[in-house]
């Protein structure tokens, strides 16, 4: 535990070369903003908000900043909102994925730079919430993490939909001509019908559940639904946390442990979660310089149940979840896998939580370790010829008949290839075959999710609903289907990926862990000589992304703002 020392509004003064006129000048300003010297003289708990009108999760941003506001109000101390870039996943070009380094170090320094002694910062759409732990983590200021929460579900049909799981499932009927676009039109006003992040247990739900299970939210708020009063509630309570965190000061990382990471590790694979929770979860602990081996991933994975029964592994949706118990039921479940001396921001430890009985659980959405969704956990580390520094396979999401496959490479050797070739009636490709995206990767493509590569429209019109497909991308928290992902070190890197060839037989074997190319090394070697990575030059923030990102296996953070202690 460390020594927070609350200096208010006198934190941090701007350099005049005169301390005391710096105070008095910022106190000026902040008398004009009609705040008396009694407020002045209180604590500060900065309130990190991220609105946009291209941020759909976040429409119910202004109701949370009230709500904390309120709460840090009620606690004794000032409140001040102040904005940080927002990310809404489907708005950005090319990938949001590119920008979410750019949010960590905005809300780093932002918190870093204006005067205030701890923060609740409120985020939701997949990027925001990593990127929030990320710039808090390196701030190292008490912080306590909110969440939007999940959107309600809407219905076509009398068939619940939920964005985006269920965006998908249409998308692919219509692109199999099972449905017209009559049809789709209609479900396209029928999938996102409130505010709040996707419904489904994709990125956004399970980022909120890992910063509940971290301890940087308080227990029992990740699954709250957006448009739900309880989400007001977690809001004014998150904002007196905040102000208590004065008194207990407990920084991020004495909260960000590499107990509490192993503990969010374990939760992602009984939640059935995002493949990109891996990569982000990565990130954050990088911060910190804490490293969980693949093998130690495959571990957690293959000791630990899916539990959850929700989309897109299952059925149910996030609104299902909170119902059924939310996180803290499923944490019960995994109680005896867990480090549970880890702490929670509100002071508590994590065996202290699990010690209070829970009222009810619903056995359809959360089943007991004893009865689980499936006996082990949702995601696994592929390693391999073709994957030296690892891949990420969701094999909750996948086609089981396809774990153990040998088939002949179909390569399109970037993003234009792919969408230029795919649905292509001369393209020579069997349902059986393996679909390989090279350069969508970090460096090549700022790592955008498709990796969930479509089914060429040849084959879904012949019914084929799913090929073992294989990528340096990444694949949205909502997908699902045999796709092999992350593959490090991504083609555009010099990655053994580049030297795929068409016809080239690949191997998967999920009872291994394997991704072989079989291809003799002597040859793989030759082929890489002969290849030079096509990176095109850039300007501006692309070209720092481009010289500066890590690989998948360090979370994609920036060379220069990860610990390196
Ligand atoms: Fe924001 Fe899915 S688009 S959480």
């Amino acid at each position: 535990m460390t020594d927070i020392k609350v200096i208010g509004i006198d934190n941090g003064l701007t350099n005049y070369g005169d301390k005391d006129f710096a105070r008095f000048l910022r106190r000026t300003f902040a008398r004009s903003m009609g705040l008396s010297q009694d407020m002045l003289n209180k604590p500060i708990i900065g309130i990190a908000v991220t609105p946009s009108d291209f941020n759909s999760c976040h429409r119910g941003m202004d109701d949370l900043a009230d709500a904390v506001s309120r709460g840090v109000l009620a606690a004794g101390a000032l409140p001040r909102v102040f904005p940080t870039i927002s990310l809404g996943e489907v708005f950005l070009n090319p990938t949001s994925m590119m920008f979410r380094n750019l949010m960590a170090m905005d809300t780093e320094e932002m918190v870093r730079a204006q005067p205030m002694d701890a923060v609740v910062l409120i985020g939701g759409c997949d990027k925001t919430v990593p990127a929030q732990l990320m710039g808090a983590v390196s701030a190292g200021l008490p912080a306590v993490q909110l969440v939007t929460g999940p959107m309600m579900t809407g219905r076509h049909k009398g068939q619940r939909l939920g964005a985006c799981t269920d965006c998908r499932g249409f998308w692919g009927k219509y692109r199999a001509e099972e449905i017209d676009k009559e049809e789709i039109q209609q479900v396209e006003g029928r999938l996102s019908v409130t505010t709040g992040t996707c419904a489904v247990m994709g990125t956004a739900s399970t980022m909120a559940c890992i910063a509940e299970v971290l301890g940087m939210s308080l227990p029992g708020t990740a699954a709250i639904p957006a448009v739900h009063s309880a989400r007001l509630l977690a809001a004014e309570e998150s904002g007196k946390a905040a102000v208590a965190l004065l008194q207990n000061p407990l920084k991020p990382a004495d909260i960000i442990t590499r107990e509490s990471v192993e503990n969010a590790f374990r939760l992602i694979m009984a939640l059935g979660g995002s493949t990109n929770a891996i990569v982000h979860l990565t990130a954050i602990a990088g911060r910190l310089g804490i490293k969980v081996s693949m093998d130690r991933l495959n571990q957690i994975s293959d000791e630990t149940p899916v539990l959850v029964d929700l989309k897109p592994v299952g059925e149910g949706y996030m609104e299902d979840f909170y119902n059924a118990g939310g996180v803290g039921a499923v944490l019960r479940e995994l109680k005896h896998l867990l480090h549970l001396d880890t702490k929670c921001i509100d002071g508590s430890t994590l065996r202290q939580r699990l010690e209070d009985p829970i009222e009810w659980v619903d056995r359809k959405v959360i089943r007991c370790f004893e009865d689980p969704v499936s006996k082990v956990g949702g995601l696994i580390a592929l390693e391999g010829n073709l994957a030296p520094k690892g891949a990420i396979f969701k094999r909750a999401a996948a086609t089981e008949s396809l774990f153990e496959t040998e088939g002949r490479a179909v390569v399109f050797e970037n993003l234009q290839d792919l969408a230029n070739r795919i649905d292509s009636p001369d393209l020579d490709v069997n349902a059986d075959d393996v679909l390989v995206l090279k350069n969508a990767g970090p460096k090549a493509a700022g790592m955008p999710e498709a990796g969930y590569l479509p089914i060429p429209k040849k084959l879904a019109r012949a019914g084929v609903k799913d090929m073992v497909r294989i990528s340096d991308a990444r694949m949205s928290g909502t997908a699902f289907g045999t796709i092999v992902l992350h593959i490090a070190p991504e083609t555009a890197a010099g990655g053994p990926l580049a030297a795929v060839r068409n016809g080239d037989r690949i191997r998967l074997s999920v009872a291994n862990k394997k991704i072989e190319l079989l291809v003799s090394e002597e040859e793989i070697k030759q082929r890489l000589e002969d290849i030079t990575p096509v990176i095109q030059p850039k300007r501006g923030y692309s070209a720092l992304y481009q010289r500066s990102v890590l690989q998948a296996d360090e979370g994609c953070d920036f060379d220069f703002l990860i610990d390196t202690k």
